[in-house]
This record gives structure tokens, sequence and C-alpha cells, in this order.
């Protein structure tokens, strides 16, 4: 019965929360399986505006029941700040449900992620400041602090003794603060009543749900490009944002996934730093920004915008075993009188039809543009393919040729209707 993972196939602020939600009422879970609040999804309800970071979109979905996996790290203030939040406009969050395995980002690794930053200066990753990085990297190292030890007050004191003891000294000299141990422990603490009831065991609940043919959606925050191992490294996130992220991050083995699903849009944005062949910098650049509002929703950066990269898409493709693509934002591109479409990279008089395997090659390539006819009509109402204007089609057709993935779904707009659907995702 389906399990479909939702992902970002560039560099993140795709869509992907309008897609899930787009998804719909058929839909009886939805997880969220890495990162932590450095996401933001905005979702449009009858003109109402819901940005959500930690909380999956589909908490939007009357009757699902959303799952934060144990790949996720959790910040609990925000977590019960965005809980209110929902709740004073009248979404029931009452079924939101945590994996005691997922980590939680304390307040010294929201510190240490500053004190990075600092430490990198002009080699910075140009990080949300969440606490994101330290918080996976005392995961690997295994001195992270899970939502289960909250309910254990003399091994969590021992924890935040031990990983301060680490840091304390990096914090002093980089941000001229340190952390008392036992002020973090204690802070922590005072989280542990309010989590209680959202505990249950994820992994079988999601495993039984699919033995008895529930629909269960994985919503990725970030992408591929920013997949610590599939991204642009260094320039990425600390989770695994691709399909495989899906498995790891909440205990569902590949063999149940029915589909996977990657969000594009019609064009290209980055925020924070690292290579992108495409990017615009440029009057071209800031008229896409305008056109496409394109402004971070965590951090309100301004994002860099840059044209459709089909060596990113058919890489997408590929690492994330997509069978369906969702293009959003097809309505920017209204008014030009043609569009840039990048088909190869070029470096060294070397043309390359796939993702460069070296870091320093990335940074060097050049993109090959094919131009492709434009349209003038207003394409926000439309709500069939064939309503679309020939080169509009035509556009979609050549994207869905480029990136080697059938395109299920076309946004026309940022509202939950303004979608075009070819193949139906649920
Ligand atoms: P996410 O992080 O992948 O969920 O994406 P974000 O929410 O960060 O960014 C996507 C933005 O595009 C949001 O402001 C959405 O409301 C908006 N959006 C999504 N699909 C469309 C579309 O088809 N057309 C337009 N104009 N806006 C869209
Ligand atoms: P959604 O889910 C776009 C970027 C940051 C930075 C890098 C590392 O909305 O698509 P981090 O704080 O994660 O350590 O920052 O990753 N980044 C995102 N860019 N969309 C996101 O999420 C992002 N989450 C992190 O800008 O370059
Ligand atoms: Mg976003």
């Amino acid at each position: 019965m389906p399990a479909i993972i939702v992902v970002g196939a560039q560099w993140g602020d795709e869509g992907k929360g309008k897609a899930t939600d787009q998804l719909g009422t058929k839909v009886d879970y939805v997880v969220k399986f890495n990162g932590g609040n450095n996401a933001g999804h905005t979702v449009v309800v009858n003109g109402e505006k819901f940005a959500l970071h930690l909380l999956p979109a589909g908490i939007l979905t009357p009757n699902c029941t959303p799952v934060i996996g144990n790949g996720v790290v959790v910040d609990p203030q925000v977590l019960f700040a965005e809980i209110e939040d929902l709740t004073a406009r009248g979404i029931d969050t009452s079924k939101l449900r945590i994996s005691p395995n997922a980590h939680i980002i304390t307040d010294y690794n929201r510190k240490m992620d500053a004190a990075n930053e600092r430490m990198l200066g002009k080699n910075k990753i140009g990080t949300t400041g969440r606490g994101i990085g330290p918080t996976y990297a005392d995961k690997m190292d295994r001195i992270g602090i899970r939502v289960q030890d909250l309910f254990d007050p003399p091994t969590l004191r021992q924890k935040t003794e031990a990983a301060l003891a680490r840091k304390n000294p990096i914090l002093e000299r980089f941000t001229g603060q340190t952390c008392d141990p036992a002020e973090s422990a204690e802070e922590l603490l005072s989280f542990a009543d309010r989590l209680r009831p959202m505990l249950m065991n994820t992994t079988a609940e999601l495993n039984h749900a699919l033995d008895c043919g529930k629909t269960v959606v994985f919503e990725a925050g970030q992408a591929v490009m920013l997949d610590i191992d599939h991204g642009t490294y260094p320039f990425v996130t600390s989770s695994s944002c691709s399909a495989a992220g899906a498995c790891t991050g909440s205990g569902v083995g590949p063999r149940r996934i029915d589909r996977v699903v990657g969000v594009s849009k019609a064009y290209l944005t980055r925020v924070g730093e690292g290579p992108f062949p495409t990017e615009l910098t440029d009057g071209e650049g800031d008229w896409l920004r305008e056109a496409g509002r394109e402004y971070g929703v965590t951090t309100g950066r301004p994002r860099r915008c840059g044209w459709y990269d089909a060596v990113v898409a058919r890489y997408a493709t590929m690492v994330n075993s997509l069978t369906d693509m969702v293009i959003t934002k097809l309505d920017v591109l209204t008014g030009k009188d043609r569009i840039p479409v990048c088909t190869a990279y070029e470096a060294d008089g070397k043309r390359m039809e796939d993702m460069p395997a070296l870091q320093s090659e990335m940074h060097r390539v050049r993109p090959v543009y094919e131009y492709l006819p434009g349209w003038e009509e207003d394409i926000s109402g439309c709500r069939n393919f064939t309503d679309l204007p020939r080169n509009a089609q035509n556009y979609i057709l050549a994207l869905e040729e480029l990136s080697g993935c059938r395109i299920s779904a076309v946004g026309v707009g940022p509202e939950r209707e303004q979608t075009i659907v070819r193949t139906p995702l649920v």
C-alpha cells in the first residue's frame, strides 16, 4: 500500500510543503524524517498563509497523524511555539507523535553553530543558525541528547557535563560565552512533561500502518543538493535529505516504498554559500527574485536565483530513484520571451552531462544553455495541462525529457488548488 516519499530535487525551497499538503485527505500519516527547524515550508490555504518549520506540512491535513521520526533534530521550544501558533489558528495538533530516538537541539548546540560559522570566517557555510550541524555531529559522535534522555535526569546531567567539557573551551574562544551544564540539563528537563504525551514507538506504528494498508507520506526537509552525502559538501546541511534518508530516519525499510516524488522549481534558487552553476548575479536574477518572491521562510535571506539545471534534475532522479517529479512556480516564468535551460556543464573544453565527481570541478563548471520559447498569457488559473499555452506545455515536456523523470504535477500559483495534476500521486 502506498508509502510515498516527497523530496527536494534542487537546493531546497522547491515547494515541498505545498506538494505534501496537496496530496490531501487520502493521507493517513505524514512523517518528517530529517532536519529540524532549518526547514521553512509555506502552505497557502484559502488565502491564509502557514509557515511551518519543525512540523511537517501534513499537519494541516485534517485526520492525518503527523510524525516526527528518529532522523529529526528537535528544538523543544520551537516545537511548542509552533504547536501553540497552529492551535490558536484552529489546527488540531493533538495527534502529533515523536520518536523517542529523535535528537534534541540544546542551547549549547545553537551557540556552537554560531561559533563554528565564526571559526570558518570567509569560508562559512551560511547556516540557518538553528544548531542543526552541531546536533547531528553530537549524534554521530555518540554524545547526543535524545528525546528519551529527558526522562532520565541523572543520565541527562552526566551527558550535558560531558558534552560541555569539550564544547565550552570553543564557545569561550569564539563567542566569549560558556554554558553551565547543570543549567542546560535543567532547561531540557523542563520540557519533559510536555513531550511525554507525544512519545510513540513511531517505527512500529508506521510499519503496522503500512501493514493495514494506510497511506504514509515521508516529507523531506532540504534537498538532494544539500544532502550530507550527495550534496555540494561542505556547503550542505547535516542530514540525509534524499529518499534513502526516509528509511533511516523513520525505520521503514526500502522495499516498502512505492513512490518517490521529487519537487523542483521551474527555475532554481539556493540560500547560503556554495556552488550554483546557473546562478544569475545580474538584473535577471533580481527579476526572478522579485517575480518569485524568493526570500527565505526561515531566515528572511534573499535567495540566490538562476535558471533550471537539468544536470541537477538528472542527478536528483538518479540518487532518489524518482518515480515522479512535481514542477512548481511555472507561473513565475510568464512574460519571458525565451527561457534558458541548462542542459549540460562545460569545463576546460569538456562537456559534462553528469554531476562532476570532484567538488573543485563543480566550482569551475559553466552551464551550457538551450533557449526555449516563453509565453505571455496568465497561467495561474489553468487547471488542466492542455489549458496551458503551447510554449508552456513544451517547456514542461522539455524538462521531462531532460530530467528523465515523468512530470506528474505542475504548480501555477501558491494556493492549494493552483496545481495541474497530470498523474495523481495517491
Ligand atoms: P519548501 O521549503 O520546499 O516547502 O518551499 P518553501 O515554502 O520554502 O518555498 C516555496 C514557496 O513557493 C512558498 O512561498 C510557496 O507558497 C510558493 N509556491 C509553491 N508552489 C508555487 C507555485 O506553483 N507558484 C507560485 N507562484 N508559488 C508557489
Ligand atoms: P527547506 O526544507 C533551503 C541551507 C542553509 C545553508 C545550509 C546549511 O525549507 O527546503 P543548516 O542550518 O541546515 O546547517 O544550513 O543549508 N538550508 C536550506 N536551504 N531550504 C532549506 O530547507 C534549508 N535548510 C538548510 O541555508 O546553506
Ligand atoms: Mg523552504
